[in-house]
């Protein structure tokens, strides 16, 4: 079901996804352009006291951060992405494979079928400019 969501109630969000993750977990982020992804990667590195913010907009594929604890939380974005092949020649594949990473992905259905099944995936949609719809699978 999904539920309604302003950018403050995303950010609570965020902090209490960020309690649940542990090494090797990894995120997937769907909806149309604008829908705030990144605005939640921004919130859950915050919430997990990463020294270095999301880049946004993001016009790399991939963005890692190192937490103070020394958990590497790899930020993807998918969105260039053309041919599955892509998705293990530009090793975004074994970050989101690897049993140590945090894996936060943006457009995963950029990777088809081939990407694992993710601790949470959460699919956001517009609903006006402060709102979003918001659906959470978890595992
Ligand atoms: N309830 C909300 N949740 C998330 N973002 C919101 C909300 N209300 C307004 N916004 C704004 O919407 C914008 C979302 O942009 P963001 O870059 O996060 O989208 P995106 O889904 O990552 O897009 P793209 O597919 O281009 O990467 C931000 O400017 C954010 O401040
Ligand atoms: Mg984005």
């Amino acid at each position: 079901m999904s539920k309604v969501y302003t950018e403050p109630a995303l950010a609570a969000l965020a902090r209490t996804i960020a309690q649940t993750l542990a090494p090797g977990d990894n995120i997937y982020l769907s909806g149309e352009l604008g829908t705030g992804k990144t605005t939640f990667t921004r919130y859950l590195l915050e919430a997990l006291n990463s020294p270095t913010p999301a880049s946004s907009p993001t016009f790399q594929l991939i963005d890692e951060h190192t937490l103070p604890n020394n958990q590497v939380v790899a930020h993807l974005d998918l969105y260039r992405l053309t041919a599955p092949d892509d998705l293990y020649t530009s090793g975004v594949m074994s970050y989101i494979n690897d049993p140590q990473t945090i894996s936060v992905v943006e457009w995963p259905e950029r990777g088809e079928q081939l990407l694992p099944v993710p601790k949470h995936h959460l699919h956001l949609a517009h609903r006006d400019e402060q709102s979003r719809h918001l659906t959470i699978e978890s595992k």
